[in-house]
């Protein structure tokens, strides 16, 4: 006979815990999607090049723990099914994005931002917050993050050496995926924000790139 296990506040909590520590410090399960520069040969990058792409890198890999930690307050104060595995779907999706960026921080011989915990608490409070909104709003949320996000990786497009195609192709891949996460929003119902707090996101977000480039 198949049982149903409750689980209490004190599972909830070390599972939440679990997870924010694999996204910080581990290595996450993600869709197992290949890697969309794991085929591609390495180019010839000069000091600032590679530079300038570490830190780009080092940008997006914080962006996707600021994901990961959303999706995952938003997914546990949601009170839709759907929404909720919509959300888990999208923070899978995002998982890849984490291990993509981190390879090629690595590759660039790169460093991941040392104030990642601290990212990874402001984004849970912040999509714990949109989540008890309900979940129109909570939509929302994720619809114009993502439209942000596209935006962002757009600018990167436009940054990152010519040369480096490896660090392109994983941000081409992402952009892709996050306009089809504002898609998954828009259709499940999400509401539009109002645009003062849109401003404020992308304040917050200003703030975030700003730091994440060099520390
Ligand atoms: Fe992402
Ligand atoms: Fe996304």
């Amino acid at each position: 006979m198949q049982t149903t296990r409750r689980y209490s506040p004190m599972d909830h909590l070390l599972m939440r815990a679990d997870e924010a520590l694999t996204t910080i410090f581990g290595n996450p399960p993600g869709t197992g999607r290949p890697d969309p520069a794991s085929n591609m040969d390495e180019t010839d990058l000069d000091a600032s090049e590679k530079k300038l792409s570490a830190a780009l890198m080092r940008v997006n890999h914080v962006g996707e723990v600021c994901a990961q930690a959303l999706y995952q307050a938003q997914a546990v104060t949601s009170r839709n099914d759907e929404v909720r595995r919509s959300m888990l779907q999208a923070a899978e999706e995002e998982n890849d994005h984490l291990k993509w960026c981190a390879q090629r921080i690595d590759e660039l011989d790169g460093h991941r931002s040392l104030l990642n915990p601290l990212w990874y608490g402001g984004a849970f409070a912040i999509g714990a917050l949109a989540g008890l909104a309900g979940d129109r709003w909570n939509l929302g949320f994720v619809a114009e993050t993502e439209r942000q996000v596209v935006e962002h990786l757009e600018g990167h497009l436009q940054r990152l050496p010519v040369d480096d195609a490896k660090s392109r192709a994983v941000v081409k891949q992402m952009k892709s995926d996050e306009r089809e996460h504002a898609t998954m929003a828009v259709t499940a119902g999400a509401a539009d924000l109002p645009p003062p707090f849109k401003s404020l996101m992308r304040l917050a977000s200003k703030v975030m790139t700003r730091t994440a480039h060099y520390i």
